[in-house]
């Protein structure tokens, strides 16, 4: 870690591909085999991570055109992407369908109407799952809710089924199922056994209620992950047979693909891939507390520390890379942007830095560079480098970079 940041400089994101592949080979064997797994791209959407995730047999669940050229940098066809989330614009639905893209989302009455005037002015044959905002077995420590309470996520369940239009076929748009994704992060295997047990049921209910044979039923994820703490990978394994019990009880023809089932994830695959490197610029004394400034700031990590995702009490990064020895302190750990909510950690304890410093920070590979502040102070974005154990694969540089606008297009 050190050479990497003495040859790139800091900070800089570390992507370890051998934890990409043991993330997705213990998640493969934690869903029934004949289950088709999707990468969730706003966790990271680096192609190389991308790539690497599809050689396992994943396809790609993106909710954005950058998503989709991240999925074509990767090498791979838009036909495998599934394209989902609230608001597709019209314009983002027509590129994504000039681009080979054939399965959506519908998530509205609106979008489903957009979606059948796209297919038809495109020529194309256009597939959707309906979105629903399905009730969540709760219970249990839940991570964070998407569905299953008032959402922008999907139509919920009793709008769904009182508007049986939204299931039938409009020229050349399909219907070939579902998707229900009501929460994410749960760290407790039987809690998320739970989860997507009433997730199957109520596919099971829906497709029963409005007659729609499906070829797919996507009960999406809710694997979790630490951020931007030490932890290690968590194992689901035993959530197979609970799985394929449940499958088995609501949807019989699962094993035959009638309906193909999904799942989907984003963090559990890229989490532990990401090390942050960070230096520290600066130890400054103030009213008795002690601020570490590091060049890592909410630009950099955690700009959805709106969300909680500011390092909890006690997390902290990892000091072994430190020139200091001795007991550890209490410090705050700020960034170099001009806000006081520019904080990484209001209590991390680690021996005491000095300046010049190198730290690391783990568990960082989902929802840490892009999911952060990027435009904000106009810093340079920090550098991503993907190294298989010895070997650095590639390092780069996002730049946020200006254009002329045409005319009335909406990117
Ligand atoms: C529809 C959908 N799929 C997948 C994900 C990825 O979740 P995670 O990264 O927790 O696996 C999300 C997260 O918000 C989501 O909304």
């Amino acid at each position: 870690m050190r050479a990497l940041a003495r040859k790139f400089g800091t900070p800089l994101y570390v992507y370890q591909l051998n934890q990409i592949r043991r993330a997705a080979e213990l998640l493969l064997q934690s869903i029934p085999e004949e289950a088709v797994l999707f990468y969730s791209l706003k966790a990271n959407p680096h192609p190389h991570l991308v790539a690497e995730l599809a050689s396992f047999g994943l396809r790609s669940e993106i909710s954005s055109l950058g998503e989709l050229n991240a999925v074509l940098r990767a090498g791979l066809s838009s036909a495998g992407c599934l394209y989902t989330g609230p608001g597709k614009s019209p314009h983002e639905i027509r590129t994504a369908l000039a681009a080979g893209v054939r399965l959506f989302s519908v998530e509205s009455p609106t979008e489903y109407e957009r979606l059948a005037e796209a297919a038809a002015e495109s020529a194309a044959d256009v597939r959707y799952l309906v979105r629903i905002n399905a009730p969540q077995a709760g219970g249990g420590t839940s991570g964070l809710r998407m569905t299953g309470t008032a959402s922008q996520f999907g139509i919920d369940l009793e709008s769904a089924l009182a508007s049986p239009h939204l299931f039938q076929a409009r020229g050349r748009l399909t219907p070939i199922g579902l998707h229900l994704y009501p929460a994410t992060n749960i760290a407790d295997p039987n809690v998320l056994a739970r989860e997507f047990d009433m997730s199957i049921a109520t596919a099971a209910q829906v497709l029963s209620r409005t007659g729609l044979q499906a070829s797919l039923v996507d009960v999406g994820g809710g694997f979790a992950a630490p951020y931007a703490k030490p932890g290690a990978l968590l194992d689901y394994r035993q959530l197979r047979a609970k799985l394929s019990t449940s499958l088995d009880t609501h949807l019989p023809g699962w094993r035959q693909a009638r309906p193909q089932v999904a799942f989907e994830s984003g963090r559990y695959l890229t989490a532990h891939s990401g090390t942050l490197i960070t230096t520290v610029l600066d130890v400054k004394q103030s009213q008795g507390k002690t601020f570490v400034v590091l060049d890592t700031g909410t630009h950099t990590l955690g700009g959805m520390s709106g969300l909680g995702r500011i390092m909890a009490p006690g997390a902290q990064p990892s000091a072994q890379e430190s020139s200091a020895t001795g007991r550890d302190l209490q410090f705050s750990l700020v960034g170099p942007l001009c806000t006081p909510l520019d904080v990484l950690s209001r209590s991390a304890s680690l021996p005491e830095p000095r300046v010049g410093d190198v730290l690391t920070i783990p568990n960082v590979g989902a929802y840490g560079l892009t999911a952060s502040l990027l435009g904000f102070l106009s810093h340079p974005v920090a550098a991503e480098a993907v190294v298989d154990g010895e070997a650095v694969r590639t390092v780069r540089r996002l730049i946020l970079q200006e254009t002329e606008i045409e005319g009335d297009r909406h990117e």
